[in-house]
């Protein structure tokens, strides 16, 4: 049957300004690193994409490596794509990034020109599109000067193979030089993606500082830290978490007995302000004005409602933020 999105789709979620830039981004963005490989069906996959497509998520975020296997994610959504979103794809924002190991040999990884622009026609290859709309340098490399990491940024953007470009997982420091040399050759940098939630909160120092000043968006990824800011962990793990599963990248050394006990405490300040837990830690990131869209993962489309709710109560009391902070403080 074919696809007919919901024609209320987007009356259901904000759009935000990213930085100064013309584009906006709805406030739950959502991200294929897992639940869109090769692991899962592409039926479950499917559903999921048009699900949050239908609830006004209009940006997905990919990388060349999110699978598993690296690659198959970006080809799960090239498949949606030319099956049921076709005729949407100027509705989309469509992001992807090289920096992390892709494929063997000295031009897999890293942040050489070599690298970035020929994993991008790759990474188009399997999409099945002309252009993505935000391209990233998914991580700094320490032995490329960044004027070449830049350069292959603006000149991607100028062969019209994508649209904005973006850093990730930059310093604050990284950040201002990066910027610095991608306006000098004319390209602005659009949006910073780091990692951000309530139990790491590195960009509060001085990064969030750097985005506000130099005008760009920033969409924190992992913003309920996998799974852990959400009440499903405070009675064990569930079976079809993604502790339980295969993933290398959460694993049950992280759930120690000091971090039930906070999500405990954090869960019963999300009940008083009738949110769950999820909500509340997504309300929390978005309440700041500097965040342009906070970047979820999913595995059920329960979540995907669940999370978008979050903006739609995004005040927090003086007292409610004291007493979250006391609580993040602790151990
Ligand atoms: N730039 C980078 O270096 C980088 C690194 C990592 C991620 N990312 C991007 O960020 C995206 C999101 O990362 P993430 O998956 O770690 O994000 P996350 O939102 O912190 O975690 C996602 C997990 O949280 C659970 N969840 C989500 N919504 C929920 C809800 N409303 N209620 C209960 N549980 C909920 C699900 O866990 P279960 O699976 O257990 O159900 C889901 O798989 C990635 O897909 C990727 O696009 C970027």
């Amino acid at each position: 049957m074919s696809y007919t999105p919901d024609h209320s789709r987007y009356k259901q979620i904000p759009y935000q300004r990213c930085g100064k830039s013309g584009l906006k981004l709805p406030a739950v963005s959502l991200g294929l690193w897992h639940n869109f490989g090769e692991d899962k069906s592409l039926e479950s996959s499917r559903k999921l994409l048009l699900h949050a497509f239908d609830r006004g998520i209009t940006h997905f975020d990919l990388a060349n490596n999110y699978g598993p296997p690296p690659g198959s994610a970006e080809e799960t959504l090239g498949k949606v794509l030319s099956d049921d979103l076709k005729a949407y794809r100027d509705e989309l924002v469509i992001s992807s990034k090289a920096g992390y190991h892709m494929w063997s040999g000295p031009y897999g990884e890293w942040g050489s020109k070599k690298y970035l622009v020929s994993s991008l026609d790759q990474s188009l290859r399997r999409m099945g599109i002309d252009y993505v709309d935000i391209f990233y340098s998914h991580r700094p490399d320490p032995d490329t000067p960044f004027e070449e990491t830049m350069g292959a940024l603006d000149q991607i953007v100028r062969s019209g193979k994508a649209l904005y470009v973006g850093l990730s997982n930059y310093t604050a420091e990284q950040t201002s030089e990066a910027v610095g040399i991608l306006k000098s050759l004319g390209t602005p940098c659009l949006i910073h993606q780091p990692r951000y939630n309530m139990l790491d909160r590195w960009v509060e120092d001085d990064l969030l500082d750097v985005v506000e000043e130099e005008g760009m968006g920033c969409i924190p990824f992992s913003p309920l830290a996998q799974g852990l800011l959400t009440d499903k962990y405070l009675d064990g793990i569930p079976e079809d978490s993604r502790m339980a599963g295969r993933s290398v990248f959460l694993r049950t050394n992280a759930l120690t007995d000091e971090l039930v006990e906070k999500i405990g405490k954090l869960n019963a300040i999300a009940k008083e302000r009738d949110q769950s837990l999820a909500q509340m830690a997504l309300a929390w990131l978005l309440k700041d004005k500097r965040i342009t869209s906070v970047l979820i993962g999913v595995s059920k489309t329960g979540q995907i409602d669940d999370s978008i709710a979050a903006s739609s109560h995004t005040e927090f009391s003086e007292d409610e933020l004291e007493k979250i902070e006391e609580i993040l403080k602790q151990g």
